[in-house]
């Protein structure tokens, strides 16, 4: 059988972007700059983005385009050993990453049903609460979760060209277009100045290990890194097309989307009063509070949440996308088998994520809930671990499949040394410090 292909260099371009941009960007990021202080926090995250993060994805992308493979093939046939220990952990984190994913993207949908409803608009000082119901409630979110889990499957057995990549080239351009928009309300919203600055201005007082951690974690959360994710797209692309050049556009276009986000959720959260620090609700209780504020917002709410939904269908399809990849090329599963298999089970531990903001909340591990511990596991350490092998085994063990990959596209040997250096030596000196030193008690 001869392998799918992307129809397009934009159509992979767009669909590597689709992945990276979700609700990584858009729920993710805001509350955890919030969460750590801003500015700061926002420095650390793009200089991690633009230098480890743009040399991983060329790396990530090379691996899987030279083998062809799936992430666990990948390692094993381009060396084998114990490399393929790194695969089976790309694979095992999407199914990790899935489970949370699926409870937050059942969220956007309710926002989505609540908006289109005219539920959205209720006044201000209920928002908060509300959400705090909703997500407590043990049934109402898991028929979300359903809602969520189910259109990522169908999509995923659509396939590769017709599935993914039609997907996210009609609404990415729209998506950014409607940020802007909310921005120009968001800031001129009175108090957003405030808003403004804690986002911006860094109060290098604030650094501590664990935020770097937690900047390190978020920035491969958001550009789909140390998931294996642009290992198995990458296989799928065709021989021609510039990886470089893509990776700097993924890349723009996903911290454009993170920029973005804090830019219109971080001004209104100071506006209206709310806690900055106040966790994984931030956008879902800010940006209701901004529609209200703004004529026809109405209909603003119902656009942002059904875009809202597509940014994280093309992110959870990709997730899932890199398991059934796994499934069909190791196990020789069918497409339809391998995907509803893993959504099943992956829906499971979903309900327990859910229920991890409700009935379980005092179900702890390390003082920890279910989604904490899942979040933590995934994002701070997995990811970067995961990044670690594949800077080791790009940079090292295999360096020249990689390069050839880049001359091919006639890189310049510039950059390719630029990029050798980042995978060789700061990659993983960066990631043992900032892995060991996040897991020391924070000052
Ligand atoms: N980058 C995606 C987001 O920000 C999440 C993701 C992580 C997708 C890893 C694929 C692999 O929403």
């Amino acid at each position: 059988m001869t392998r799918a292909h992307w129809g397009s260099r934009l159509g992979f371009i767009l669909a590597s972007a689709g992945s990276a941009i979700g609700l990584g960007a858009v729920w993710k990021f805001p509350y955890v700059t919030g969460n750590n202080g801003g500015g700061a926090f926002l420095l650390i995250y793009l200089a991690i983005s633009l230098t480890l993060g743009l040399a991983l994805m060329v790396a990530e992308m090379a691996l899987g385009r030279s083998a062809g493979e799936d992430a666990v093939g990948t390692f094993r046939d381009l060396k084998g050993g114990a490399w393929p220990i790194a695969g089976y952990a790309a694979v095992l984190t999407c199914f990790l990453i899935l489970s949370f994913y699926c409870t937050v993207g059942g969220w956007t949908v309710a926002y989505f049903a609540k908006a289109v409803d005219g539920n959205v608009l209720a006044p201000e000082a209920d928002l908060a609460t509300e959400f705090g119901n909703f997500i407590a409630d043990p049934k109402e979110p898991l028929i979300y979760l359903a809602v969520f889990s189910l259109i990522t499957l169908f999509i995923v057995i659509g396939g590769v060209r017709e599935g993914i990549e039609k997907l996210s080239k009609y609404f990415m351009p729209v998506m950014f277009v409607l940020m802007l928009v909310l921005i120009g309300r968001s800031l001129t919203l009175p108090g957003a100045l405030s808003g403004l600055k804690y986002f911006l201005y860094p109060d290098f007082s604030k650094v501590g290990t664990r935020m770097v951690l937690d900047a390190l974690g978020l920035s491969f959360f958001s550009l789909s890194l140390g998931a294996g994710m642009m290992i198995t797209y990458g296989s799928y692309v065709a021989k021609e097309v510039n990886l470089f050049r893509s990776s700097l556009w993924v890349i723009a276009l996903a911290l454009g989307m993170s920029f973005l986000s804090g830019l219109i959720v971080l001004p209104a959260v100071f506006a209206f009063g709310f806690d900055p620090q106040s966790g994984p609700g931030l956008t879902f209780v800010t940006m209701p509070a901004v529609f209200v504020q703004m004529p026809g917002g109405a209909f603003f709410a119902v656009l942002f949440f059904a875009l809202l939904v597509l940014a994280a269908l093309t992110s959870s399809v990709s997730l899932l996308e890199v398991i059934v990849c796994f499934l069909i090329d190791e196990l020789k599963l069918s497409r339809a088998a391998a995907a509803t298999g893993t959504t099943l089970l992956f829906m499971v531990l979903g309900v327990a994520v859910s229920w991890s903001f409700g009935i379980w909340k005092d179900v702890t591990l390390f003082g920890k809930t279910i989604f904490e511990c899942l979040d933590f596991l995934t994002v701070n350490m997995l990811m970067p671990c995961i990044e670690l092998s594949v800077a080791l085994f790009a940079g090292w063990a295999v360096w020249q499949k990689v390069e050839k990959e880049l001359t091919l596209n006639s890189v310049n040997p510039h950059w390719i040394r630029f990029i050798k250096f980042l995978i060789r030596y700061l990659a993983p000196a960066l990631i043992v410090a900032i892995l060991v030193s996040g897991l020391l008690p924070d000052e």
